[in-house]
């Protein structure tokens, strides 16, 4: 049983809820165990096809937690933020497509945990930033890296520099969210996406997750290798036979390998 994050399975989705609304949903050390405990349980469970991320309360997550980092020195400090990359790392390895709900506040490690996942939905209530700066640190849980990758380096010397934190539609705007929604419908909409995703090829989708992944640092031509190869995988799945044998028979493909 976990006490700071909610984990279910429905109808083939893996639900984190991270719980701790009183303290914003704070990453401390446990709630990091915990989401990757949940996230060992998304890999090892054949039934859970794809992952949706959310907070509990009015923040999605509002960083890591400040009154816990407070008590720490730099060894305590290290060993946080290697936690943490750990996290952002598997979440970002396992073959399966999470989607992040973004209910409110993603800052700091919340913004970072976002981006760890595979898409990002946010409601029109949810508001972004990378306030590090504020506490005389800068952000630990890949912020420096991934934001960057997903808006420029530019707006993402901005937003951390400034501390600036803005809203869904602005986030939408520079890229770092896909898609923003009313309130109500936040939930419903990632369900709909992950069940969209979860109608196709699933090792096509695992490939295509680690192939964008690993390849979006390497130079082009290794790049290109990496794909040559990921797509011949691909290519020799039952997978391809049924979906391909199902569009000349102009019916729906029925994808059952895991
Ligand atoms: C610990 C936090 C917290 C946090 C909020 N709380 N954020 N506790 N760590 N990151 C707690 C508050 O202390 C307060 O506890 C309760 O949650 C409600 O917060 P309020 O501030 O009263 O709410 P509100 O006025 O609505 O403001 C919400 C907020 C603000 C804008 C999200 O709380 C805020 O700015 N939080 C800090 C955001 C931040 O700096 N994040 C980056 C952290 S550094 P009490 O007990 O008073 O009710 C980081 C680095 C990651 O993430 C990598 C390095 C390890």
């Amino acid at each position: 049983m976990y006490e700071t994050i909610k984990y279910e399975v429905k109808e083939g989705i893996g639900y984190i809820t991270i719980n701790r609304p009183k303290a914003m949903n704070a990453l401390n050390g446990e709630v990091l165990d915990e989401i990757y405990a949940a996230c060992a349980e998304v890999q090892n469970d054949d039934a859970v096809k794809a992952v949706i991320v959310t907070g509990e309360g009015k923040a999605f997550v509002a960083g890591a937690d400040i009154a816990q980092m407070n008590q720490l020195d730099s060894i305590g400090g290290r060993t946080l933020i290697a936690k943490g990359h750990k996290v952002m790392n598997y979440i970002e390895s396992i073959e399966k497509p999470f989607i992040a709900a973004v209910n409110g506040f993603a800052l700091g490690g919340g913004c970072e945990l976002a981006m760890a996942c595979d898409i990002r939905i946010a409601s029109e209530k949810a508001k972004f930033g990378q306030p590090e700066v504020n506490l005389g640190i800068i952000p630990g849980f890949g912020g420096t890296q991934r934001l960057p990758r997903l808006v420029g380096k530019g707006m993402a010397k901005y937003l951390i520099m400034t501390a600036e934190m803005i809203g869904a539609e602005e986030a939408n705007r520079i890229g770092l969210v896909e898609k923003v929604v009313a309130p109500d419908e936040l939930i419903p909409t990632c369900e709909k996406l992950a069940q969209t995703i979860m109608s196709k090829a699933p090792i096509a989708i695992g490939v295509a997750k680690t192939t964008i992944n690993n390849g979006y640092d390497l130079d082009m031509r290794a790049a290109s290798t990496l794909e040559v190869e990921a797509f011949t995988s691909t290519f020799g799945s039952k997978d391809k036979t049924e979906g391909m044998t199902a569009f000349l028979e102009k019916r729906e493909a029925k994808f059952e390998n895991k």
